[in-house]
């Protein structure tokens, strides 16, 4: 298991583990998390052994609260505090994983640890999730993505309501919307998580990869560009047929 300030990252069999564990502060992104996301998304993305990972929080009472309030209040205004994070692009990262990324959630899971979550493939909650994008009303932008990943997971309308009006979400109001793909009890979390991380992992890993691409490279183009993608990425796996080794 490699540690981190605010991060345990450890692989087993195929599957990384990414533990946000600052459980004290309910696993609140800071700036120290910002770069060990980075260091950690990094050796994901390098790692041909890695085929899918599960992204999850410490603690019984949070995957993330959000962005850590104490870093802003020590900033000369909170969009400055915003600005500083800025200096590493740690979700262009997130989404140029070739790798299928699992968020298993639990609790509060607010602001950034929303993002976290949209920056996954497949979410899976416990059934004591609390979703909430507080920002607006804290005077500052989501500014890991969510305006952009929110929309596009749960719709406009919905977005609008939860950006510009904090409604708060319980976990099965998400599963009804598509924000997550299951809600199981909350012992049963990371053995859900483990399940459908094997699947995959099962999976021949160019397959897998392509497929994300196919379908995250294609949310940007027209239907027409969208099949010539498809056609490509299908076309590049004839080269790896029969290499797969389990
Ligand atoms: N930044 C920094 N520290 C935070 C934090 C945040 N966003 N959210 C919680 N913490 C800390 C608390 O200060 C507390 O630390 P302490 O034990 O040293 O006092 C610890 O985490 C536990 O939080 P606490 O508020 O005691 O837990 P709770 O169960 O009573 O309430 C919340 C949980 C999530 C409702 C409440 O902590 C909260 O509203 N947090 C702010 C959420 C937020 O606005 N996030 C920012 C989004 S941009």
């Amino acid at each position: 298991m490699s540690g981190f300030e605010t991060l345990l990252y450890e692989k087993k069999d195929h599957i990384a583990y990414v533990t946000l564990n600052r459980p004290q502060a309910l696993n609140v992104y800071n700036i120290r998390m910002r770069d060990d996301l980075y260091q950690v998304l990094r050796a994901i993305k390098d790692d041909a052994e890695v085929r899918v990972a599960i992204f999850k929080g410490a603690g019984e009472k949070a995957f993330c609260a959000g962005a850590d309030l104490s870093e802003f209040l020590s900033a000369p205004s909170p969009v400055i505090a915003r600005q500083a994070r800025f200096g590493r692009d740690v979700w262009g990262l997130f989404l140029s994983i070739p790798q299928p990324l699992i968020a298993a959630v639990h609790g509060y899971v607010l602001g950034s640890g929303i993002e976290i979550a949209l920056s996954c493939d497949i979410r899976i909650a416990s059934e004591d999730t609390k979703f909430a994008l507080p920002e607006v009303g804290l005077g500052i932008l989501p500014a890991a993505g969510g305006t952009q990943t929110l929309p596009r997971a749960i719709g406009m309308a919905r977005a609008f309501e939860m950006l510009l009006a904090n409604r708060r979400l319980n976990s099965e109001e998400a599963y009804t919307m598509g924000l997550v793909n299951q809600v199981v009890p909350k012992n049963k979390l990371l053995e859900a998580a483990e399940e459908m991380a094997e699947k995959i992992a099962s999976f021949h890993p160019m397959a897998v990869r392509n497929a994300k691409q196919a379908v995250l490279r294609g949310l940007d183009l027209s239907l027409s560009e969208g099949l010539e993608l498809e056609r490509r990425l299908a076309m590049g796996l004839r080269g790896y047929k029969g290499e797969h080794e389990g």
